[in-house]
């Protein structure tokens, strides 16, 4: 038993370590990664034809894939390896046995630690599959049937108590697994994609991302962002930035730090923001970059993130994205190349251009009185791509995530608390009666018990705090509480309520918010 909970404790260090590596460029000196290999894999892994090794040469998968592939073989089979050197190699696997992007999306929100998603898989892949990790963790892998195989019959040997757990004890799990989920991993995520092959021969080079980069951004319990991200070269897929922008309220939000690219898109960097460390994850592609940029130590702390290079020509972001029928308002136009003139259809006027560069334009807007209720397509010349809501009542207010985890630490311990970060996004009904999304809306927040269990544990005097300005909130310190019954700790379940007032009317929305206990192994990919 205490065998089992040391290891538990040395692989969630490695993890979080290893992440930092990920995310920071190698030095010029590295050994060159087929040296590497052949030192240090091949003693275990078996050479091949064609120089490959057994296992390793029949994999592809993203940088944080390989990376927790080798951590797992420092930590479950005693490989030595300097950090060094595991860079090297988590660089060169990625590259050379990477996905293409197409094979990321729909599942870069593990990448990103959006750890608020709820996936959408078949039934089975995730009984089978998604309980003790994320689904995303398996779509992000290709494979041969017998590499898929392998898999399976590592968990069983790993992990044989898995038989015995919810969802696998009411059924037969290794048969399963090997007869029904390894074809069908086999044929969704097969190793051998066209598109893989197309992407390794048509990617462009990485100094392509040097220049500036126009960026747009939003913060839950903070608001939208604009500003420019300069990037130079400082090696071979390796970068220096310096950011600087501003959130709507005026906050700066300025910073330098690095970053580094992987399979000719994975962009990871590493910003310092006014003293705070911040990660980035974004796909870089066709002069565009988007992802997420999150806090280290704090990744629910993150803004969606999306830029254009200047010099090309993209229409990024309008903020904010709404108007109200019969008034005027102040919007910015976000992106680069926007030389053409701004239009925002049916009912909505151009009333002064207040500010026009190539990045920005910002305009005064009026919507007729009459103005139908619905989206707009955004347009700068031959330039699209963003929508503009035009609203005169909302119809409903919805808590965003609807479904979120909040995890209570501190208290002495070495795990931060985990924060729920909400937004109050506004629905209207268009003139067909179908609902559309407004925007996001100022709101007063408040938390309340889920359900009755809830309010005989007064979980909402013990779980934490909402700020109701903001709709952060913080929940309680970690460890056993002497004031709750049976001195249990400070966990809860809460509704999430946001009041948003429309012209003097307060419309709610409700969420649901489960605060619990510390992630006490937390891998690159969850
Ligand atoms: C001490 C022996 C040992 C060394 C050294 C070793 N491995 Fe492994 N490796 C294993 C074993 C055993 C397995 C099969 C069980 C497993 O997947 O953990 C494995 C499996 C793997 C897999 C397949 C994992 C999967 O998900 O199917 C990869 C990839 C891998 N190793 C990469 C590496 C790389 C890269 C190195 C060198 C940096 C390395 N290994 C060094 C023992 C080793
Ligand atoms: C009992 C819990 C459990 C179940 C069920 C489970 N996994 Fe895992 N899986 C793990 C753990 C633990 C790891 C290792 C995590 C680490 O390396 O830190 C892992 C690792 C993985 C990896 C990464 C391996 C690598 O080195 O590249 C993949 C891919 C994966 N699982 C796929 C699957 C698939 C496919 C299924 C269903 C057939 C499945 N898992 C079911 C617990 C589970």
């Amino acid at each position: 038993m205490k065998r089992k909970l040391r290891s538990g404790l040395s692989v969630s260090l490695l993890a979080v370590a290893a992440c930092v590596a990920l995310h920071s460029p190698y030095s010029l000196a590295a050994r060159d990664a087929q040296t590497i290999l052949k030192e240090t894999c091949q003693g275990c892994h078996t050479p091949e034809a064609d120089s490959a090794l057994s296992r390793i040469s029949h994999q592809r998968k993203t940088p944080e894939g390989w990376l927790m592939s080798i951590a797992r073989m420092q930590t479950m089979h005693g490989l030595q390896i300097s950090d060094e050197d595991r860079r090297t190699l988590v660089k060169y696997l990625a590259d050379t046995q990477g996905l293409a992007p197409s094979e990321t999306d729909g599942v870069r929100y593990a990448l990103e630690r959006r750890l608020n998603t709820v996936e959408k898989f078949d039934e089975q892949t995730s009984q089978m599959c998604g309980r003790c990790h994320s689904g995303a963790r398996v779509a992000l892998q290709r494979r041969p049937a017998q590499e898929w195989e392998r898999l399976v019959n590592f968990h069983l040997g790993q992990w044989p108590s898995l038989e015995y757990q919810a969802l696998s004890r009411d059924r037969d799990w290794f048969d399963l697994a090997r007869k029904d989920m390894v074809p069908l991993l086999a044929k969704r995520y097969s190793l051998d994609n066209p598109a893989w092959k197309k992407w390794l021969s048509s990617a462009p080079k990485a100094e392509a991302l040097v220049g500036d980069w126009s960026f747009s951004g939003h913060l839950p319990g903070k608001g939208a962002l604009t500003g420019v991200m300069g990037v130079t070269a400082d090696g071979s897929d390796t970068f220096k930035i310096s950011v600087k922008g501003q959130y709507a309220d005026g906050t700066p939000f300025n910073g330098d730090g690095s970053a580094i690219l992987y399979t000719g898109y994975e962009w990871r960097g590493n910003v310092t923001i006014d003293g705070v460390t911040m990660r980035q994850v974004f796909a870089a592609q066709d002069n565009a970059m988007q992802g997420r940029m999150f806090e280290a130590e704090h990744d629910e702390r993150g803004l969606d993130f999306v830029a254009a290079k200047q010099g090309s020509s993209r229409l990024l972001a309008v903020q904010p994205g709404y108007l109200k029928a019969g008034s005027e308002t102040e919007v910015t136009l976000i992106g680069s190349g926007l030389t053409g003139k701004p239009s925002f259809g049916n009912g909505v006027e151009v009333v002064e251009v207040l500010e026009q560069s190539p990045e920005r334009l910002r305009v005064k807007l009026k919507a007729a009185a009459n103005a139908q209720p619905g989206l707009r397509n955004v347009t700068v010349g031959t330039l699209n791509g963003p929508t503009l809501s035009v609203y005169s009542k909302i119809a409903e207010v919805k808590v965003v995530p609807e479904f979120s985890v909040a995890r209570i630490g501190g208290g002495g311990g070495s795990t931060p608390k985990v924060q729920g970060r909400f937004d109050a996004e506004a629905w209207g009904k268009d003139a067909d009666g179908k609902p559309y999304r407004i925007g996001v809306f100022p709101a007063q927040w408040k938390v309340e018990a889920f359900d009755e269990r809830a309010k005989e544990d007064e979980d909402v005097k013990f779980a934490g705090t909402m700020q109701a300005d903001t709709g952060v909130f913080t929940p309680g310190d970690a460890g056993p509480n002497p004031a709750r019954k049976m001195s249990t700790n400070n966990a809860g379940n809460l509704k999430v309520i946001a009041a948003v007032d429309d012209a003097g009317k307060s419309l709610t929305g409700e969420g649901h918010l489960i605060v619990t206990v510390q992630r006490w192994n937390n891998p690159p990919i969850p």
